[in-house]
Parts: structure tokens; C-alpha cells; sequence
């Protein structure tokens, strides 16, 4: 049984807005950590934390084949909602039927500006006065479905793209737990 308060993250890096959603956890409990990269950094605090993880490296595999695969593991943990965070990786049209509506993910710009990578150079290249993230149900087009919240960051005359990816990510970690304990209720 799928209960939407059960929540899998799933990472492939460093793995800041997993912490941030781990500590601000209210409304659902994270049940499972899982990455396409055995060796993402954020697996590492998931196991210190005492959190399941999973991991399969995605590289060279079938897209859908290793989507059932995962697919299959969130089911035996009885997951409702998978919530991506630094997932780089684009999940199959199979799997975002399969989990219709239940995954949500958190995009570095307030969408539907700048989809896709890069987000922090392109607002600045474009002389945008306000950046921010927002956080977003996962249709099957990139960074397209649903927006749930979003969170505004200036932008600064001097900044670069990495200092502005700072700021916009201390925004992440207090956005992305905020709209997850609201989502799980819906
Ligand atoms: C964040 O910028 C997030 O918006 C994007 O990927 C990055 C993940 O960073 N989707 P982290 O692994 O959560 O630190």
C-alpha cells in the first residue's frame, strides 16, 4: 500500500535539500534515501542519520528497465511520495505515469524561467533582478508540471553564479520542507 506520507528522496549528489527535508520532516517521515550514483555524498549522512538507503548505479542501464527496478524498491517500502533532490537524472515517461502525481522535485529558478541546467548563469546573463527556486510536480516534460511554491532571491550587482547559487540554496532548504509537509496532506 502507497501512503503518501511516506517519503522516498531520491539524490545523486551532495545531497543539501535531503538534509534540509530529513530535519524539517513534520507531516512524513523519510522512509527511504535512494541514489543512481553509489557514490553520492548525501548517502553517506543518510546512513550516519540511521536512514534506509538504496543505490544502483544508472549508467549504461535501460531507462525503464532500472526505473521498475526502483520502482519496485519503493513499493517494498510502501512509499506514497518520492521527492527528487539533486536527482540528475531524467526519469522515464513509465515511471512518471506510474507515480502520476507523486513526485515532486526542487528546480533553481522561478519557474517556468530557465528549465533545464544552468539556471544561475542564464538569470544573470539575462540582467534578471530576481532569481529564487521553486519546487514543482514531475510531469513527463522537464521542469514543466505543476508549480506548489516558489521562493524569490535578488540578485545582487556583483554576484556570480556560485554566489548566487548559495543564496538560492539556503532559499531550497527552507522552501522545499515547507511545501512537502503541505503536499502529503493533499
Ligand atoms: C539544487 O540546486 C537543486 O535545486 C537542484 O539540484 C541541486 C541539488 O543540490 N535540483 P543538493 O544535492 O540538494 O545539495
Amino acid at each position: 500500500m502507497r501512503d503518501p506520507k511516506r517519503v522516498a528522496i531520491l539524490i545523486s549528489g551532495r545531497g543539501s535539500n535531503m538534509r534540509a527535508l530529513v530535519e524539517q520532516a513534520k507531516n512524513y517521515e523519510v522512509v527511504l534515501v535512494a541514489s543512481n550514483k553509489p557514490q553520492a555524498a548525501g548517502l553517506e549522512w543518510a546512513k550516519e542519520r540511521g536512514l534506509q538507503t538504496w543505490s544502483l548505479e544508472s549508467k549504461g542501464s535501460d531507462k525503464e528497465a532500472y526505473d521498475r527496478t526502483l520502482s519496485a524498491v519503493l513499493e517494498d517500502y510502501c512509499v506514497g511520495t518520492i521527492a527528487l533532490a539533486g536527482f540528475m537524472r531524467i526519469v522515464s515517461p513509465w515511471f512518471v505515469e506510474e507515480w502520476a502525481g507523486r513526485i515532486v522535485n526542487i528546480h533553481p529558478s522561478l519557474l517556468p524561467k530557465y528549465r533545464g541546467l544552468d539556471t544561475h548563469t542564464r538569470a544573470i546573463a539575462a540582467g534578471d533582478k530576481v532569481s529564487g527556486c521553486s519546487v514543482h510536480v514531475v510531469t513527463e516534460e522537464l521542469d514543466a508540471g505543476e508549480v506548489l511554491g516558489q521562493a524569490e532571491v535578488d540578485i545582487e550587482a556583483d554576484d556570480t553564479p556560485d554566489t548566487l547559487e548559495q543564496r538560492v540554496l539556503a532559499a531550497e532548504h527552507r522552501l522545499y520542507p515547507k511545501i512537502l509537509n503541505e503536499f502529503v496532506l493533499r
